[in-house]
This record gives structure tokens, sequence and C-alpha cells, in this order.
């Protein structure tokens, strides 16, 4: 094992090799990070970070930035032999250094409610848990859309307030899945703005006052990121969702939900069960 000090810098393509080597078995599934390197290297949107000791490289980090002063926290990964000698304090530290320059004020992540020594390394630096999120998932159905229309501009005003008053902003603290990725970020007008003019914002019924709306997005597969509304549309809604799914070839759809009672229910009068591990969301403030 090496012996020298560790150096934290930026991270490079040579590297991939060795992060390959100690990261293949990192969850049960595997890992993204090697497949994701090459991106994350390039990206602007965010700083990948290596711990090296004697020119080997023994952990990976990413700050991620969202906007709205929000930071995101990944690629988290100590090689077997240096872990729990201090590698990943180090890097979440230097991980913040770079959040802060970038004039975060928030910086969050999400981890597996079985990963307890993530959950430890991460609560040392002042992570607190802000809620859990689980995958739900249903088939998909064939079937005409003339219950749900997309969301216009015009539809903002009445959106907001659905969520003002909604449970979903009430239990997760605002937190909700972000556009790309496996992230979570604040719901702000921007983003649902944003949202409706990709035209993944869906509303119910065809009403004259919407009683419920909900944002989607089409990546591996089509998930629902944010439900909201009366029970009766959100059901309506729900059954949007498997249609569109199937209009986008898909075999199941999934809906990203905090892992309360009320979720709970939604999910069962609507046909969806949990898919696997419970995330939770942490958040440090910088
Ligand atoms: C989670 C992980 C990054 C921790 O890395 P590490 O370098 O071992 O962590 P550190 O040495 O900086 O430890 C930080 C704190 O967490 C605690 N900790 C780390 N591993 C632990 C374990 N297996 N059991 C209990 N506590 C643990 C340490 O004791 C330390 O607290 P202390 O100083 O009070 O003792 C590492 O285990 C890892 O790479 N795991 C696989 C990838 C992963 O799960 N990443 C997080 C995904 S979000």
């Amino acid at each position: 094992m090496a012996t020298g000090t560790i150096r934290i810098r930026k991270a490079t393509l040579h590297d991939l090799e060795q992060v390959t080597e100690f990261t293949h078995d990192t969850f049960s599934w595997g890992d993204y990070l090697p497949q994701a390197w090459a991106r994350l290297v390039e990206s602007k949107r965010g700083d990948l970070l290596v711990a090296d000791v004697d020119r080997q490289v023994v952990g990976t980090i990413r700050a991620g930035f969202l906007g709205n002063g929000e930071a995101w926290l990944e690629a988290v990964r100590v090689r077997h032999e240096f872990r729990q000698r201090g590698i990943a304090s180090l890097l979440i530290q230097a991980a913040h250094a770079r959040a802060i320059k970038k004039r975060c004020r928030v910086i969050r992540l999400e981890t597996y409610v079985h990963n307890i020594p993530a959950h430890r390394a991460f609560e040392k630096i002042g992570y607190r848990p802000q809620i859990e999120y689980s995958m739900l998932e249903a088939k998909t159905r064939a079937g005409e859309l003339d219950f749900a229309r997309t969301a216009k501009l015009t539809d903002m005003d009445a959106c907001l307030e659905m969520w003002e008053r909604s449970w979903l902003k009430r239990f997760t603290k605002g937190l909700v899945p972000a556009d790309f990725g496996w992230r979570w970020w604040e719901f702000t007008p921007g983003r649902l703005r944003q949202a409706i003019r990709e035209k993944r914002v869906y509303l119910a019924p065809q009403e004259k006052m919407p009683r419920g709306f909900m944002i989607t997005r089409l990546r591996d597969s089509f998930e629902v990121t944010v439900m909201v509304g009366a029970p009766r549309a959100a059901m309506k809604l729900f059954d949007a969702a498997k249609i569109l799914a199937a209009n986008a070839e898909q075999e199941n759809v999934y809906w990203l939900a905090p892992h309360i009672a009320r979720a709970k229910k939604w999910a069962a009068d609507a046909g969806f069960a949990p898919d696997e591990d419970g995330l939770l969301i942490y958040a440090c403030e910088l």
C-alpha cells in the first residue's frame, strides 16, 4: 500500500483506467461512473476531482452546479484498501470549496437508505437527511390521451397555487427530482416554466380549473417526477403517464415519490409498486 501524501486534483481522462479498476463493484449492480467519466471530465456544470497517493488514484468526487445556489455532490468513491482513513472527508471538503467558489448556498446528495458507511461519512461533515424517495413502477397501457393535456405558460399560476397547497411540498421540503440524472433540486417557478416549455407538464382533468398537474421526464425510462393535486386528478394523471410511456415505447412507467404514507396510498390506488431500495436525500448548508 502506498504511504505518500494525499493530493486532491482535477480529474482527467487518463484517470479512467484506475477508476474503473476500483469502482466495478461499488454497488450490487456495479457502477455508472466509468461510463460517465469522459462526460463528467468535460462537463462545465461541475468539477470532477480525484484523490491520489503516489500517482495512484484512491478516490473520486464531483460537485455539480445546478443553478439557484444549489450544488449536488456525487461520484463519491474511495478505493477499498484506502477506506476509513479520512479520504472521503478530504474529498467532500474539497468539493465544498469548489461549490462555495461558485456561490452555492447548499449542497445535496442522494444515497441508498442502507448505505451506512456513506451516511456516517456525510453526517460527520454536517449533512442532514431531508427526505427519502423511492422509485415506483407500473405497467404502461395503450390508450387515447383525451383526459389530460400539456400545460401552457398561462397555466403557471394555477400550477404554482396547487404546488403551494400540496402535501408534496410540505413533506419534501420542496425538493423534487431534477430534470437530469439522479439529482434532486428545489421546485422553483423558473424550473416549472422550463418544464412547461419542454411540454413535460400535464394537467387534469380538462375542466376550467385544473385540479392537478404532473411533471414528467423521458430518459432511459419514462418517469413522473412531480405529482400534485386532488386525489381524483392524480389518478387520471397516473393513467395518462401510463399511456404517455406506452407511446414512448416503454413497458414500464416510474414515479419518483417520497417515502410517506400518502404517497404509498396513491401508489397502491394507481397500481404502482416499489422497484428498488429507497434513496435518502441529504443536505448541507455551505
Ligand atoms: C462511503 C465512502 C466514500 C467512505 O469513504 P472513507 O474514505 O472510508 O470515509 P472516511 O474515512 O473519510 O470516513 C468518514 C467517517 O465515516 C465513517 N465510516 C466510513 N466507513 C465506515 C464504515 N464502513 N462503517 C462505519 N463508519 C464508517 C468513518 O468512521 C468516519 O468517521 P470517524 O472519523 O468519526 O471515524 C466509502 O465507504 C466508499 O467508497 N463506499 C462505496 C461508494 C459509496 O457508497 N459512495 C457513496 C455513495 S453516495
